[in-house]
């Protein structure tokens, strides 16, 4: 089904955004939240800078990155597609070599040209606790079915800044990177309300 999403994104101005969203029904959206025994990391959303998916505090990429799944009927394995829907498609990815991916925030990755030896997968992430509505449930964590590892936060460019890298069992790691927990935590549900397939945010 096409849809054609109308966005006034609390402007006056309003875009027109052609965007194919299979399943239809509407967009759930969520943001991305640390669980960490570290202190610094707990409860941190998850921003963007660049094309890093970490914790900043410079208010621009502290900004916490907004999501809609994209589920795979048949694997059940989802795509993280940012939201506000931009001209190009950004879908979150994990990006990088030697088993060590760094979160990324990357524009059509299906186009996008990496060196040789470079994973970028976009494909295969799971929304543990399904498609919540209430805020705040820890059993919600965002998982990564591509490969066995785990979740960790590497100190990255400002003091106090965080970068979330998935580690592979035999990935490299420094004694500063700390392990964490990802999870989503749902924002609002974008509903379809005439059923024209066209969608205005007020
Ligand atoms: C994880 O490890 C198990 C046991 O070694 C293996 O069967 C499985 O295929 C691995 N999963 C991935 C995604 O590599
Ligand atoms: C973004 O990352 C770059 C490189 O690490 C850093 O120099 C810059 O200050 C960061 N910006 C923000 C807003 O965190």
């Amino acid at each position: 089904m096409k849809w054609t999403f109308a966005l006034g994104l609390f402007t006056a101005t309003t875009l027109a955004i052609p965007a194919l969203i299979p399943g239809g029904g509407g967009l759930n959206v969520y943001k991305l939240r640390l669980s960490s025994r570290t202190k610094a990391l707990d409860g941190q959303y998850l921003g963007v800078n660049g094309s890093t998916v970490g914790v900043f505090k410079t208010a621009s990429s502290a900004t916490p990155v907004q999501f809609y799944p994209v589920t795979d009927k048949k694997t059940g394995l989802v795509e993280l597609h940012t939201y506000p829907i931009a001209a190009v498609d950004q879908i979150l990815a994990l990006v990088g070599t030697n088993g060590l991916l760094t979160f990324s925030n990357v524009a059509d990755p299906a186009k996008a040209a990496f060196p040789r030896g470079t994973t970028c997968d976009w494909k295969s992430f799971r929304l543990a606790g399904g498609n919540p509505t209430a805020p705040g449930r820890p059993s919600n964590s965002l998982a990564y079915a591509g490969s066995n590892g785990s979740w960790t936060a590497f100190p990255s460019g400002n003091k106090g800044d965080w970068s979330v890298k998935w580690k592979g069992a035999d990935a490299y790691t420094t004694t500063d990177s700390m392990p964490i927990e990802v999870v989503y935590e749902p924002i609002e549900k974008i509903v379809d309300e005439n059923g024209d397939g066209i969608i205005t945010i007020a």
